[in-house]
């Protein structure tokens, strides 16, 4: 059996204040329960240090949604995954859309800071997924591949045993368009296909793939239902506690 994974992505929202009632609140929810699955909360970074102090990460596991290629050095602005690491942080998102979109962000770059996450012992959650044209014009495996290629082909097979792999079809992020629990599996079962070929049917069987784009509690159950959609990376509907809950619940 696959780990069940649960991670929240809240992008630029929420005041440092804020986050932390909800951290607090995820937290405070799971904690006395039994649950199937790995819940993990990626909060801006200027709100990692106070909610790395009040969540149990037993319970609740702590993500950033970035983090610099650089090791560090005189690069203003810039986090780097020590500095992640230092602060409790387990999980770094990498190779958002966003990311790739409104940051330029290349397959090097991509590659270059996932070896700086595992150097700082960290974990990465790497993004790939096609945008509406791809799909149209049926690139999207094309695209997807390529992807994985540029960046988790490059990896050791130690290292893809800790990371877990997002699919994020971009014209259902944010959109209220869900790709169908049909789509979602399609995608799933072909990038778990394309990493058995390169890295055999036991990494692949074992990597976590999520589901990301419009996913909420009411078609969460449905996402996860499918083979190979081990769970998701839930965007708007992880900065409400309750609808983060039912997601998890489902
Ligand atoms: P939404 O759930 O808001 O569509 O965002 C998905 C996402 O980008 C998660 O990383």
């Amino acid at each position: 059996m696959r780990t069940r994974i649960v991670a929240g992505n809240w992008k630029m929202n929420t005041l440092p204040s804020e986050g932390v009632v909800l951290a607090k609140e995820i937290n405070q929810y799971f904690k006395s329960k039994d649950k199937d699955a790995k819940i993990i909360i990626c909060p801006p970074y200027t709100h990692l240090y106070e909610i790395a102090n009040q969540i149990d990460q037993d319970n609740v596991e702590l993500g950033a949604q970035n983090c610099s290629y650089e090791k560090s050095g005189a690069y203003t602005g810039e986090i780097s995954a020590d500095m992640l690491k230092n602060l409790g942080v387990k999980w770094v998102i990498i190779g958002h859309s966003e990311r790739r979109s409104y940051y330029n962000e290349s397959d090097e770059i991509l590659f270059e800071k996932v070896q700086r996450v595992f150097e700082s012992e960290l974990n990465p959650i790497f993004c790939c997924g096609e945008v509406l044209e791809q799909r149209n014009n049926k690139n999207h495996f094309k695209v997807v591949k390529t992807q994985l290629e540029n960046v988790v082909f490059k990896l050791n097979e130690s290292e893809l045993k800790k990371m877990i792999i997002a699919y994020e079809p971009v014209w259902a992020i944010g959109t209220g368009i869900t790709a169908s629990p049909g789509q979602a599996q399609e995608m799933h079962a072909f990038i778990r296909k394309t990493i058995a070929e390169k890295f055999g049917n036991n990494i692949a069987e074992s990597i976590p793939l999520l589901y990301g784009g419009s996913c909420k509690p009411n078609n969460a159950k449905e996402l996860f239902g499918q083979d190979d959609v081990d769970g998701g990376l839930i965007g708007g509907a992880s900065l409400k506690a309750n609808d983060f809950i039912e997601i998890v619940k489902a």
